[in-house]
């Protein structure tokens, strides 16, 4: 099993963070700060090039007050959040039933070929990196893939081609908000 302690990240809690987080936090009742989880660990992650290393994970226990473990274990159930370094643009292939019917792999297979990596691993500009998760919930437009918040739907090989190249020329917007 490979061990994650190797990957270094520079943690930078700054008041503008630590201010969105402690909004969060007040919207459930005393004591029940670790309700707030979820929410806290998608600030930290969004301010930390989208992945969280173990001590990012230990400064959110940190300041919830509760547990380590407490956290390994929410960020180790949910793909939604990276436990090392990932690309510019991850692609999250959906590998699961409608999609690898419609051979959501075999486009996965091409897109890993295209950039040079195998899943879970980043290129070596650090633009891209590729990893397959369970159903997306997007079933009906299989095969799919998620890049940051948005899905890329019926994809074929020449789709992806385009939205690579998209990517590369900065063209692709990450976020909704
Ligand atoms: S099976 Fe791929 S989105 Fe549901």
């Amino acid at each position: 099993m490979e061990t994650l302690k190797k990957y270094h990240q520079d943690i930078n809690i700054t008041p503008e963070l630590m201010q969105r987080i402690q909004e969060l936090v007040s919207h459930y009742p005393e004591g029940k700060q670790k309700s707030a989880l979820l929410p806290v660990l998608h600030e930290l992650q969004d301010a930390h090039d989208n992945w969280l290393s173990v001590e990012l994970q230990n400064k959110a226990a940190e300041i919830l007050n509760i547990t380590p473990i407490e956290v390994y274990e929410v960020v180790t159930f949910y793909t939604m959040f990276n436990q090392k370094p990932v690309g510019k643009y991850m692609l999250e292939f959906c590998v699961t039933s409608c999609c690898a019917i419609n051979k959501a792999e075999d486009v996965m297979d091409y897109t890993c070929e295209k950039l040079g990596v195998k899943p879970g691993q980043v290129t070596a500009d650090g633009l891209f990196s590729v990893v397959g998760v369970q159903c997306l919930g997007a079933c009906g437009y299989a095969p799919m893939l998620q890049l940051g918040d948005f899905y890329h739907e019926h994809l074929t090989k020449e789709k992806v081609d385009q939205l690579i190249n998209d990517c590369k020329e900065d063209k692709i917007t990450l976020h909704d908000k």
